[in-house]
């Protein structure tokens, strides 16, 4: 099956479609990576604080598929801010590679790299334990640092908003390759992702089908429209980011599941403003970590 891709700024070719593995236990994920692998996904989406890059990992050797014909993404963990180099490094000892295709600052946001969890710092009163005066553009000095070294073939960010995406550039020396968020039907982010088209930056949509036991799977108008199409409501979901410029990143741990993910249909004029205009003026996040004091500065998250 052949997939689309996309252009990052850099040059370097994408996937349109990358595996997910959020949420995959490391028990499963092995499995779910190579039976990807080998039905033809060339692209990873992983991160340190999945928790599971060494069964990732182990997963992209059993399946025999080259390294280099493969796109895998890693995230710098909120611990590793002030050190990029090294919470790079420990997702490249944990995947067993020596350089990733794209490196994402997972969240804006600098936890307590000496506090009482490697992780999840937490303070007496149970908040986070975040660095108050950390400033993200200082972490991107040391992205910069890492792409420069050859270590990350390209750079990019996660869950920035317009306002944070805006600073950033005004400092960056490197243009983020991309921007990953939440993005689904009930969860568009239209500003997001204009700006993002607009600056060269690729937009990237995590829980792309809603998540675990997501409602937007079961809407009786999208089962419908795959009715039609012959597909499933899922590749509805994936069709519709892929046809809005968006690369997509469904999880899965079922092989069949897997498999189907990767079939794109395309999805007519009246289709697509149905499923543009199912969040009805309201933004559903399922993903919404408590981060306060800290301002995320996206307009339905304050
Ligand atoms: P599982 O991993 O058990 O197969 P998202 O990508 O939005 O985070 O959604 C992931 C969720 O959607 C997981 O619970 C996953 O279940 C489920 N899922 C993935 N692909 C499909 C599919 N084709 N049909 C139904 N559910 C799916």
């Amino acid at each position: 099956m052949s997939i689309p891709s996309f252009t990052l700024n850099t040059g370097a070719k994408i996937p349109a479609i990358g595996l997910g593995t959020w949420k995959s236990a490391p028990g499963e994920v092995t499995a779910a990576v190579k039976a990807a692998l080998q039905c033809g996904y060339r692209h990873l989406d992983c991160a340190f604080a999945y928790g599971n890059e060494a069964e990732v990992g182990q997963g992209i050797k059993e399946s025999g598929v080259p390294r280099e014909e493969i796109f895998i993404t890693s995230k710098l963990w909120c611990t590793y801010h002030s050190d990029v180099e090294a919470g790079l490094d420990a997702s490249l000892k944990e995947l067993g590679l020596d350089y990733v295709d794209l490196y994402l600052v997972h969240w804006p946001i600098a936890l307590n790299p000496k506090g009482n969890d490697p992780k999840f710092p937490t303070l007496p009163d149970g908040s986070r334990d975040i660095v108050k005066d950390a400033d993200y553009s200082q972490t991107w000095k040391g992205m910069e640092a890492v792409y420069k070294k050859g270590k990350a073939k390209a750079i990019g960010v996660s869950n920035l908003s317009v306002p944070k995406l805006e600073r950033l550039l005004k400092d960056a020396e490197v243009v983020p390759a991309a921007n990953q968020i939440e993005l689904h039907p009930l969860c568009p982010q239209q500003e997001v992702v204009d700006f993002c088209h607009k600056h060269g930056i690729l937009p990237q949509a995590y829980s792309p089908l809603g998540s675990t036991e997501s409602p937007i799977l079961k809407d009786e108008h999208l089962a419908k429209i795959a009715e039609k199409l012959n597909c499933s409501v899922s590749n509805v979901l994936i069709s519709y980011q892929v046809q809005r410029g968006v690369c997509v990143l469904p999880k899965s741990v079922t092989p069949s599941r897997i498999e189907q993910n990767l079939k794109i249909v395309k999805l007519g004029d009246e289709d697509f403003k149905f499923i543009s205009q199912m969040h009805g003026g309201k933004v559903h996040r399922f993903v919404k970590p408590n981060w306060e004091p800290f301002k995320m500065e996206f307009p339905d998250w304050e």
